[in-house]
């Protein structure tokens, strides 16, 4: 089955002034439609930044990124923007929400810009299931680092994703919150084929993949 991200060879050097950081050295990834990959590996491995790159945000130095037919490097950076923002939900690391609005204005967001409308029913079921419902008229630096999570996972599905590329969605959760997540993660990637790639660091949430792709070093070392 033709697969729905394909990267080949992939390189990512940062330059710090004079100092060039090689952060990814050659990187090749299928990822089938549907599929459930755990990304696991040191920090400082090179994880987020192959997300980046797999989510359009970022250009490789050097390399091939296609995903759903669609290779980034013919695309403008306008195509590719709407691209992910109508394929793909992203759960940063450092969760990115804006200060200034609520979590309710916060999940909303993703589905104005999206450009589909505010889907009503969507938005309950997600909060509710990620048990924020009491939580979506503050603002973030009045919710627990575990809450912002689950407010940047909740934006991240609310616009019902093909694919979802979560950078250590669990990392600020206790394990009940944790296991929650995961067990959320594997319904939708089983009901509505969602194709997800999750870094983690969790033992449970990997065991919870099909597969797991261990990198060192800027290389997949197993995969
Ligand atoms: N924007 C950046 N500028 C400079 N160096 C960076 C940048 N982003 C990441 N790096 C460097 O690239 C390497 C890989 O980083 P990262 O992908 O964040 O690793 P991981 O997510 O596995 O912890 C690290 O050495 C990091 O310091
Ligand atoms: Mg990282």
């Amino acid at each position: 089955m033709e697969p729905i991200i394909e990267a080949e060879n992939l390189t990512k050097t940062f330059r710090l002034g004079k100092v060039d950081v090689p952060a990814l050295r050659g990187v090749d990834l299928r990822v089938r439609r549907g599929e459930f990959v755990a990304i696991m590996g040191p920090s400082g491995c090179g994880k987020s930044t192959l997300l980046h790159i797999l989510g359009g945000m970022t250009a490789p130095t050097s390399g091939m990124v296609c995903v759903d037919g669609n290779d980034f490097s013919e695309m403008s950076d306008g195509d590719r923007t709407r691209f992910r923002r109508h394929k793909i939900g992203f759960v940063f690391q450092r969760f990115n929400l804006l200060p200034t609005l609520t979590a309710r204005g916060n999940i909303a967001i993703a589905q104005h810009i999206q450009g589909n409308g505010f889907n009503p029913h969507r938005f309950d079921k997600i909060v509710e299931t990620l048990k924020i419902k009491d939580k979506l008229d503050q603002k973030p630096f009045t919710l627990s680092g575990g809450e912002q999570q689950r407010v940047a996972i909740a934006r991240a599905l609310v616009c019902d994703p093909k694919i979802i590329l979560a950078d250590e969605p669990t990392g600020n959760l206790d394990s009940e919150n944790a296991r929650m997540v995961l067990e959320m993660m594997q319904e939708l990637n089983r009901e509505f084929e969602q194709t997800l790639v999750v870094i983690t660091h969790n033992p449970e949430v990997a065991a919870g993949a099909e597969r797991i792709i261990q990198i060192r070093d800027g290389h997949v070392v197993a995969d």
